[in-house]
């Protein structure tokens, strides 16, 4: 017989639909900080390229950010992250750049560690991020042992 706690701790990570759209809200976010970044500007043909979802849809999930408070939306006029928004967008990209050093560090491959860091970094537990940025920093200033680790 098992224990149940991987039953338990699987039900209380399902719990809702909050953590999904909430993820989503994070990815609307971080894609178009990046954009912004990137050339100044995000249009909703952008970010309907990079989330691979139709324009019409993007124009949905722009207008209910904007309620939200993440950003300000003119349909002519662009997109304007608030302070709000920015903050989110901010510690999305800081836990996707954890988690894709991490990743690297143990020995995953570049494009297989952004993929999975796109996935996970809605769902860390600020003491597991906490945790990895402690062994990050472990690592960088025992690079032997890292070494020796990557040699295994
Ligand atoms: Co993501």
């Amino acid at each position: 017989m098992g224990d149940s706690r991987r039953l338990d701790s699987i039900k209380a990570a399902h719990r809702s639909e909050r953590k999904k759209s909430s993820s989503r809200t994070e990815d609307y976010l971080e894609v178009i900080s990046e954009l912004v970044e990137l050339k100044g500007y995000a249009t909703t043909l952008d970010i309907s390229r990079y989330m691979h979802v139709s324009a019409p849809s993007v124009t949905k999930m722009l207008q209910r950010l904007d309620e939200g408070g993440y950003l300000e939306y003119e349909k002519y006029h662009g997109i304007k992250l608030t302070a709000r928004g920015s903050s989110v967008a901010e510690s999305v990209r800081q836990r996707h750049g954890i988690l894709l050093e991490f990743l690297e560090m143990i020995g995953v491959g570049y494009r297989a560690a952004n993929r999975d860091a796109e996935g996970i970094e809605h769902h860390l537990d600020p003491t597991t991020l906490a945790q990895l940025r402690k062994f990050i920093t472990f690592l960088r200033a025992n690079p032997k042992i890292a070494e020796s680790f990557r040699n295994l």
